[in-house]
């Protein structure tokens, strides 16, 4: 429950805290300015003085996202967000890259993936899928985890030349901790040496249990190198993705989440946002974590600039005030003042909890109690 010091209120009330000490006392409430009162005796104290309630709890400041439930009948069917994950070299970028017929790992520094990148894929029907790269490495555990709560299918790629590898079994365990379904890319099958059986068995020692063995988790053999069965993993991917019947309402204030945000030369603070509902509109103002602004241009994929971006879609978002972090939340809101509060609610917080993190003495503890 919420509760304030009586100073505390005081203070937002302009009122001497003696003087609540006093009515509280009177009400049969012997307290100091410095304990703290529940929500109820605090509304009453405000309206016994005289006072309107605007806001009693500060929790009320900061946007509730679990409580803003979208109708059932204003969800329309979404793209799947699909995150590649896998052990280093073992194809995911090639694998990302061939299936968007773009080249991107020849352009990266060393071939090593060193961001999130977020791309939309049309599939033959028109249909599309937005997929995640992960960075391979070791360092960027962390980022892998992020990446598996946005995602909604998992591709586990996994080389056929060389099996799986503790990485891969790290990524069937993020699959698993997020309760996202895995879908196996046997990758590499080009290669000498390949020998996708000997993976689908190893993969049974993780109770990823693909069909062939009798479960359901679907496989598919592919090469990104000589883009064979490429068309197989889409149909999967889309597949899976009915099963699950994703859907989101396009038709209200966006909402999405930083897959990476970056402070750019030129351009000022940009952050790479994934839609998750809502539709995000040049103009719109927004919070994004302890950050706001107001959408100065919407940046797709391809590089081109857009109007708007739908659920599923992912966007660089410029108009940031600052630079927020991947895994933060963006949401829209109604005015300027409204954008302000909530961020500087959120910035407050986090240095409040970087203070309470502070290491106190015990005997500091117990003066401050006598
Ligand atoms: P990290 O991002 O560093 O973890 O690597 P990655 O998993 O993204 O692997 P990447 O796509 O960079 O590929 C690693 C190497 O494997 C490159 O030299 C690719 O050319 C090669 N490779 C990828 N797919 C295939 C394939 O299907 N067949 C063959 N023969 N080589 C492949
Ligand atoms: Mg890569």
């Amino acid at each position: 429950p919420d509760t304030i010091t009586v100073q505390e209120l005081a203070n937002r009330m302009a009122e001497k805290g003696a003087d609540l000490v006093k009515a509280l006392f009177k009400m049969g409430m012997p307290v100091t300015v410095n304990q703290t009162i529940d929500q109820d005796t605090a509304e009453l104290l405000v309206t016994e003085f005289g006072h309107e309630i605007k806001r009693v709890s500060e929790a009320d400041v900061d946007i509730r996202h679990d409580e803003d439930v979208d109708d059932a009948a204003a969800l329309k069917s979404r793209a799947p967000v699909v995150t590649i994950m896998g052990h280093v070299d073992h194809g995911k970028t090639s694998l990302l890259d061939a299936l968007r017929g773009a080249n991107v790992q020849a352009g990266e520094a060393g071939g090593i993936t060193q961001h999130i990148g977020a791309y939309q894929v049309k599939a033959k029907d028109g249909s599309a899928i937005t997929f995640l790269d992960t960075p391979g490495h070791e360092a960027f555990t962390e980022m892998r985890a992020r990446g598996a709560n946005v995602t909604d299918i998992v591709i586990l790629v996994v080389a056929a030349d060389d099996g799986l590898k503790p990485q891969s079994i790290e990524a069937i365990n993020h699959a698993k901790a997020a309760g996202v379904p895995i879908i196996v890319a046997i990758n590499k099958i080009d290669k000498d040496g390949a020998n996708p059986q000997r993976v689908r068995e190893r993969l049974l020692e993780h109770e990823v249990i693909v069909e062939e063995m009798g479960g359901d988790v679907q496989n598919v053999e592919v090469s990104a190198l000589k883009k064979q069965n490429l068309d197989k993993l889409l149909d999967a991917i889309a597949v899976q993705a009915e099963i699950m019947e994703l859907k989101a309402n396009p038709d209200r204030n966006a909402e999405g989440t930083v897959v990476e945000a970056k402070l750019d030369k030129g351009r000022g603070p940009v952050a790479t946002i994934l839609v998750r509902r809502g539709t995000l509109k040049v103009g719109d103002i927004f919070v994004c974590g302890a950050e706001s602004g107001r959408v100065r241009a919407l940046v797709n994929d391809k590089g081109q600039q857009i109007k708007e971006a739908g659920p599923s879609m992912p966007v660089e978002v410029l108009g940031l005030g600052g630079v927020p972090m991947a895994g933060d939340t963006l949401t829209v809101v109604e005015n300027e003042a409204r954008a302000r509060e909530v961020a500087a609610y959120r910035q407050s917080e986090a240095l409040k909890k970087r203070t309470a993190q502070a290491p106190v003495s015990l005997e500091g503890m117990f003066s401050a109690l006598a």
